[in-house]
């Protein structure tokens, strides 16, 4: 079963689980008003949450940025999210959750002090990347990174992303690869980004410009095990375009070869060999993963 209806979807919204189309919220939530929230998005592999810890490690750095108060514990954390996928009928999954500042009737930029946050978590068939775009890659078109200077916040904020996608669009690309106006590669509207050069992986090194990005992370780990060599560093647009091979990661969509940058090809026009690599290697890590049972 891949579609539910809303009246079949089951959501998780400030502590009770209810079908999708029963649940609302106030129009006076500030998420609703200002954007006043946080977000994760988490895979979920044979029914069991992956890369867990580091999820809820960036949702609590979030949370903290914006001084919104954590309003569960861990095991709350682990128990409300293995409850919704148990609700649910399919193996691979993903979850949104989101935490707003809560309900303020008298809008007002500054917070009342007494708020309740709102927690909202639902969950969606995680289905694989087609097997035509792992085969020939994605068009991506350079774009000024016009949002703001915590994007190492997950903020629900998201209508430079929004605004960057529909750029992209326009002008016949999937995606756009986000430049600072200090003239160096950030990263994707929703992921992280790489670059390959004569066999090193490269990727723009954390900071307030980028999110920390788990799937990033675990590709970090996965090339250090296999001896490829990675390294943390700042790319300019020039480097990007002699690239031989350049990705996208995120959650959703694991490492995204992108094969043409600007309407040129990139290297060979094709997903290269670094990348079948780490893809063969990362699909290696969640299959160990699922069979010993143990969060990475
Ligand atoms: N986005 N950068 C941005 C701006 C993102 O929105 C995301 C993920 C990432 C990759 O992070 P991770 O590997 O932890 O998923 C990087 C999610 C998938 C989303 O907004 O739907």
């Amino acid at each position: 079963m891949n579609h539910v209806s809303s009246t079949e979807q089951i959501v998780y919204l400030n502590g009770h689980f209810m079908p999708m189309a029963d649940s609302t919220i106030s129009t006076q939530d500030r998420g609703f008003l200002f954007g006043d929230g946080v977000y994760e998005v988490i895979p979920v592999y044979n029914r069991q949450l992956f890369s867990f810890k580091e999820h809820l490690q960036r949702l609590k750095n979030s949370l903290n940025a914006v001084q919104i108060q954590n309003p569960l514990s861990d095991s709350e954390w682990l128990t409300l999210l293995n409850t919704l996928i148990e609700k649910h009928p399919w193996k691979d999954q993903y979850i949104y959750l989101q935490v707003t500042r809560g309900v303020q009737i008298q809008r007002d930029h500054l917070p009342a002090e007494d708020l309740t946050p709102t927690i909202y978590a639902y969950t969606n068939p995680l289905k694989p990347v087609a097997s035509h775009i792992l085969e020939n890659g994605i068009k991506v078109i350079t774009l000024e990174d016009i949002r703001w200077l915590r994007c190492d916040i997950k903020a629900i904020t998201l209508l430079p992303n929004v605004m960057m996608k529909l750029a992209a669009k326009a002008q016949g690309a999937d995606d756009a690869i986000l430049v600072s106006r200090e003239g160096l590669i950030t990263e994707g509207t929703a992921s992280n980004a790489f670059m390959v050069k004569d066999g090193t992986i490269f990727t723009p090194p954390n900071s307030n410009k980028l999110l920390p990005g788990i799937t990033r992370q675990v590709i970090e780990r996965i090339a250090k095990a296999h001896g490829i060599p990675l390294i943390e560093q700042d790319i300019t647009e020039a480097m990007l375009n002699k690239a031989d091979e350049i990705w996208l990661s995120s959650s959703t969509k694991e490492a995204l070869p992108v094969t043409t940058l600007n309407n040129q090809p990139v290297g060979t026009g094709k997903p290269s060999i670094i990348w079948q690599k780490i893809n063969r290697f990362y699909h290696q890590y969640k299959q160990d993963f699922i069979q010993n049972n143990v969060i990475p």
